[in-house]
């Protein structure tokens, strides 16, 4: 980055991984300073860092509302986030101020997609109970109905919001033998013809699949989505996932419905809140597993979204072009 008289000053939300460090160290031109350190920055710690940043990388776990953007101050030109999600993000308020904003998708659809097949093939077999049995001494023979769980092949498999990921999860699906592929959204997507894809209203969706699959982005419209009446229309035998954001879930309405046997299981990689407490009602079933965010857990993934946050930054300081910008 060329020189300035004055330095731009940047402030990181976190430690990230050293792919996009080494950009930012290279670029020069700017003063870096960091919240060092692997967990989430204190709020106290983000109001005082953010003081007339021109610059701000952060994570999905920063909530970047009109506090901080007041405690930024005039001076910030751009906020890229290390997420290709922005729920996060006041993007009103960002958008009043003319800052530009950075994300990060693509790079982690791969990874997240396949993270979500191993999470819904781990919850409709039921692995975690399998391996918990053997390790607890409840492997006692084989038994003909023991941990029978349910199959892809053969079903209908809906997935609500076939977007990127959405369409990552489709494509793997679908060498399993699943029959019909629906989804649902805001709209018809042409690429759905790959997957025979049937674009239907999310009740059709709701009451036809054998396996749901959340992966939409988290709205004012689908807060709160999966909610009582929801899971009350799914078949008895069906497998709920989520891998978008764990707000589009009712969490209440879904233990009644795994413990009432309205469905038969689910399988969350994001929950309200994050970390779930440890003495959280979903975590004393055993229909229901939970895994720590970690769809886009990649070391080479992570490395990628870490340097495309680093490029969409200097970009966004330096008044040109972003890899990967949002427009809103
Ligand atoms: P995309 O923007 O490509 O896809 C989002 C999809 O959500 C679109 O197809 C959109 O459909 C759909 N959508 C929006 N509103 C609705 C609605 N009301 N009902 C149904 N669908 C709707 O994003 P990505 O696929 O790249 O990412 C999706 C989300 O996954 C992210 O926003 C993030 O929250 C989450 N994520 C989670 C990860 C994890 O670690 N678990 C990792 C990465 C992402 P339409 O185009 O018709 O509006
Ligand atoms: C995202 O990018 O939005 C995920 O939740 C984490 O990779």
């Amino acid at each position: 980055m060329k020189r300035s008289a004055h330095l731009m000053k940047v402030f990181l939300t976190r430690r990230i991984p050293p792919e996009g460090m080494k950009i930012l160290s290279a670029a020069g031109g700017c003063e870096v300073s960091q919240w060092d350190s692997d967990e989430p920055v204190p709020r106290t710690e983000l109001l005082r860092g953010v003081q007339g940043a021109h610059g701000l990388l952060c994570l999905l776990s920063d909530k970047i509302d009109t506090e901080v953007l007041d405690a930024a101050g005039p001076n910030l030109k751009v906020i890229s986030t290390l997420s290709v999600g922005f729920d996060h993000l006041a993007l009103d308020e960002i958008k009043k101020r003319g800052i530009r904003v950075g994300y990060t998708p693509d790079v982690l659809t791969d990874a997240t997609a396949e993270l979500t097949v191993a999470l819904l093939l781990a919850t409709a077999r039921r692995l975690p109970e399998g391996v918990q049995e053997v390790k607890n001494g409840g492997w006692s023979s084989w038994k003909p109905l023991w941990l029978c769980g349910y199959g892809l092949s053969a079903s209908t498999v809906g997935v609500i919001g076939l977007g990127r990921i959405g369409m990552g999860i489709a494509r793997r699906l679908m060498p399993f033998g699943v029959k019909r592929l629906l989804y649902s959204g805001r709209t018809a997507k042409p690429d759905a013809a790959e997957v025979n894809g049937e674009f239907v209203p999310l009740d059709t969706l709701v009451s036809e699949s054998d396996f749901i699959v959340v992966s939409c982005s988290l709205t004012a419209e689908t807060q709160g989505l999966c909610d009582k009446a929801f899971f009350s229309k799914m078949k008895n035998t069906a497998v709920f996932i989520n891998s978008s954001r764990g707000a589009v879930v009712n969490q209440e309405d879904l233990y009644e419905a795994l413990t009432s046997g309205q469905i038969a299981a689910a399988g969350l990689d994001v929950t309200t809140p994050e970390p779930l407490p440890t003495n959280h009602p979903l975590l004393t079933l055993k229909n229901c597993v939970v895994l720590p965010h970690i769809g886009s857990a990649t070391y080479s993934t992570r490395g990628v979204m870490a340097a495309l946050s680093a490029r969409n930054l200097l970009g966004g300081l330096q008044g040109a072009d972003m890899p990967s910008e949002l427009k809103f």
